[in-house]
């Protein structure tokens, strides 16, 4: 029926409906020519989608030009970077992921998906799925770090948030996994620039989340910005048509990047702007992201469909793949929202309810030397909370936010004031001028743009922090790096904290009182040896994220998140995954570096808690199995502290030979579970013959091989409880 129903409007479109059906515009609205452009081509049925708009009253008004004057009356479909929430903010989705709770991120994504729903918002270009190994990347910030399993878990959990039961339940939106692929792996880090992967390194790190994000059923794809191999993502036939659509049978739509199609010509791959459109759409694209404020190349199709440089059926299922999403999600029938209702929605006090647990869940204790966290309020006369980050609405949300109310987000000073209540004096100082950007980033111009940033002197707050500090049982530093310093277009060449933050940090310390460090910050900051009493990553918290972090500090609830990523020493030694093959004298020649250990400073999974946990009774339960066959293991988590606290239980596996080398450890399985004091639980994982296999440069496959595994099951990367098996070919 909805293919039936596509194909008769296709019957009657003419070229340049079908070539507007698949081209997205920007509407800029602050750039009043710019939305002028964009709602005549609208107003002409030359456009399928629009991206940008985020007000229900603008969505609507636009939707009725479409529905209501246009000859076809075929609804638009309204995309939008809807990453970590619309008015509710979700912390960041690599926080999501430092959760290792896949409910978590699949419920703040329901969330996000409901408010963006209520305003008229169809799609979003979410969740970002790119492994991220080299933590230069600022994109690092929007996907799940650096390990495919973990990945792959976050992938599915965001694609089942967004979507629920699958498109068109109500009050949910499509899900644009992105961006096909390799992305994350940009050389030195910098955003856009080339990628070379092996095709181990893509079929075992970097594809998986995207393979998963399909298979939970995701309804779109956006093709990458980048070349891969040479190769511009956007124009790569092998990898939109064999391996997304051949391979892994994806039935939905590929969206380019912004841009993307018309860059092909940029990127010096294809001759003209005719000929990128056509080898986009040659590749796979079924809609152009035209590039903001340029040149559509799809706009060149009806031409080149006239001249026989592309065939019409290769549009027409370019555009019947767009119908079908706007028919399965309902928009013939009911392309408006209520206005009024979507009012409720984002002011759902519910919503914020799931971002205070999230961002609570998400936040990963790094070191608490002496159990400095968490904070006896009954024992505290004044605090002393310092730092740019502190009291930064803007920057407690971080980036790709656009319809936040930043006078409802919770700072930490205010979270940490409304829970001490008067009884607990808190002096506040900012500290530091959070410095500006070196270079302007695209943002300036949208939405999410930079805020004006207090400027203070220096010298003379850096002095007022550490007298506050003298005068307080303990200070509360917030730094990290604001939120347009991390995110598209905003790699760095430096992991150190920006401006005079680490002078600042360094003099607090020097005080002699317990300080707290909060970093906010969602790649690994270099603090030059810094040791404060306690360190927490906090990540860009969210709408409730002071909340959060104050329920954290004074031990209402226990951190238990866990890097999603491996944190250096320092940049020279990026990039440094904890998946890493076994080399040439392993042991013997010590260090990688004669000037540093080759260990990071944290590894990979690491977190601690407010209580303590042990790992025992390791059981496989065969000693042997056949190649194909699941093997089951399980472990014993005792919470051996005195307060209720989460563990996440973690499995790795090494395979000790095979047809090729395999990393000495990979995660393959992880809960999060809770435990009472004195508690014990068991947990179960599977390891499946999908587990155990790995794709093989040399015979160019996924291969199972006869062989040992060695199984670490434990609380980070570095889990010591060890067992094996062996997998044989026959019985
Ligand atoms: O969705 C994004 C993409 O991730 C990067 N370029 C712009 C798109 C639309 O904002």
């Amino acid at each position: 029926v909805v293919r039936a129903r596509a194909n008769e409007l296709i019957a009657r479109m003419t070229p340049e409906e079908k070539a507007g059906q698949i081209t997205q515009y920007f509407d800029f609205l602050n750039e009043p020519e710019e939305a002028k452009r964009v709602e005549s081509e609208m107003a002409a049925a030359r456009a399928g989608s629009l991206l940008f708009v985020h007000d229900a009253k603008e969505l609507r008004r636009l939707q009725q030009i479409a529905v209501e004057t246009t000859r076809l009356k075929i609804p638009l479909l309204f995309g939008y970077d809807v990453i970590h929430g619309l008015r509710t903010i979700m912390p960041v989705p690599i926080a999501m992921a430092a959760s290792w709770d896949p409910k978590v991120a699949e419920q703040g994504q329901a969330v996000a998906a409901r408010e963006a729903r209520a305003v008229g918002i169809h799609w979003t270009f979410a969740p970002n799925v790119d492994i991220a190994r080299d933590p230069r990347w600022g994109r690092m910030i929007e996907g799940a770090g650096e390990d495919p399993y973990l990945g792959s878990v976050m992938a599915a959990a965001q694609v089942r948030g967004f979507q629920g039961a699958g498109i068109g339940t109500p009050g949910t939106v499509v899900a644009g996994p992105k961006h096909f692929a390799g992305y994350g792996a940009s050389i030195g880090g910098r955003d856009y620039d080339e990628v070379n992967l092996s095709d181990s390194e893509l079929w075992n790190v970097y594809l998986p989340p995207f393979k998963a994000a399909v298979e939970a059923g995701a309804g779109n794809i956006m093709s990458a910005y980048m070349g891969l191999n040479g190769v511009p993502a956007t124009g790569n036939r092998w990898l939109l048509t064999n391996v997304l659509r051949e391979t892994w049978g994806f039935k939905g739509f590929i969206v380019t990047d912004a841009g993307s199609a018309h860059d092909l010509k940029t990127h010096e791959f294809a001759a003209s702007l005719e000929d990128a459109a056509v080898r986009a759409l040659g590749a796979g694209v079924d809609m152009e992201m035209a590039p903001p404020f340029g040149v559509s190349a799809f706009k060149t199709l009806p031409q080149s469909m006239a001249e026989g440089r592309v065939s019409v059926e290769a549009v027409d299922n370019a555009v019947r793949r767009v119908l079908e999403v706007k028919i399965r999600m309902g928009l013939f029938e009911q392309p408006y929202v209520d206005l009024e209702e979507a009012q409720r929605v984002l002011n759902d006090p519910g919503h914020r309810v799931v971002a205070r647990v999230a961002a609570e869940r998400a936040a990963v204790l790094l070191s608490n030397e002496g159990s400095a966290l968490p904070l006896d309020a009954k024992m505290l006369k004044s605090i002393a909370v310092i730092g740019p980050l502190a009291d930064s609405a803007r920057d407690t949300v971080g980036p790709w936010v656009f319809d936040q109310d930043d006078s409802e987000t919770v700072t930490v000073l205010s979270g940490i004031k409304a829970k001490v209540g008067s009884g607990v004096r808190v002096d506040y100082s900012p500290g530091v001028t959070m410095p500006a950007r070196l270079h302007k980033s695209i943002f300036d111009s949208s939405p999410h743009k930079e805020i004006p940033r207090v400027q203070v002197d220096d010298d003379a707050e850096i002095r007022r922090s550490v007298e506050i500090a003298r005068a307080a049982d303990v200070a509360v530093v917030v730094v990290g790096e604001s939120q347009l310093m991390i995110g598209e277009q905003a790699s760095r060449s430096s992991l150190d904290l920006p401006g005079r933050q680490q002078e600042l940090l360094d003099a607090v310390i020097a005080t002699g009182k317990p300080v707290v460090v909060l970093l906010m910050s969602a790649r690994p900051l270099d603090l030059k040896g810094s040791k404060p009493a306690a360190l927490m990553n906090i990540w860009y918290p969210g709408t409730q994220g002071g909340a959060a972090v104050a329920n954290l500090l004074f031990g209402e609830v226990s951190p238990g998140g866990k890097l999603p990523f491996t944190w250096p020493r320092n940049i020279g030694q990026i990039p440094m995954p904890y998946a890493h093959l076994k080399t040439h004298q392993p042991k013997t020649a010590g260090e990688r570096y004669w000037n540093e250990p080759s260990t990071p400073l944290y590894s990979f999974g690491h977190g601690l808690s407010y209580s303590t946990f042990s790992f025992s009774n390791l059981k496989i339960d065969q000693v042997r199995v056949i190649v194909g066959e699941p093997i089951s293991v399980s472990v014993d988590v005792s919470n051996t502290g005195s307060r209720q606290a989460d563990e996440v239980a973690q499995l790795y596996i090494h395979q000790r030979h095979g047809t090729a080398a395999r990393p000495v450890r990979e995660l393959k399985g992880f809960e999060r579970v809770t435990l009472a004091p004195g508690q014990t639980r068991t947990v179960h994982f599977k390891l499946t013959a999908q587990d155990l296999s790995y794709w093989a440069a040399s015979t160019r496959s996924f291969v199972q091989d006869a062989t040992v595994f060695d199984v670490y099951v434990g609380g980070s990367s570095t889990a010591s409880l060890a067992g094996n098996f062996e997998v044989t070919a026959q019985r």
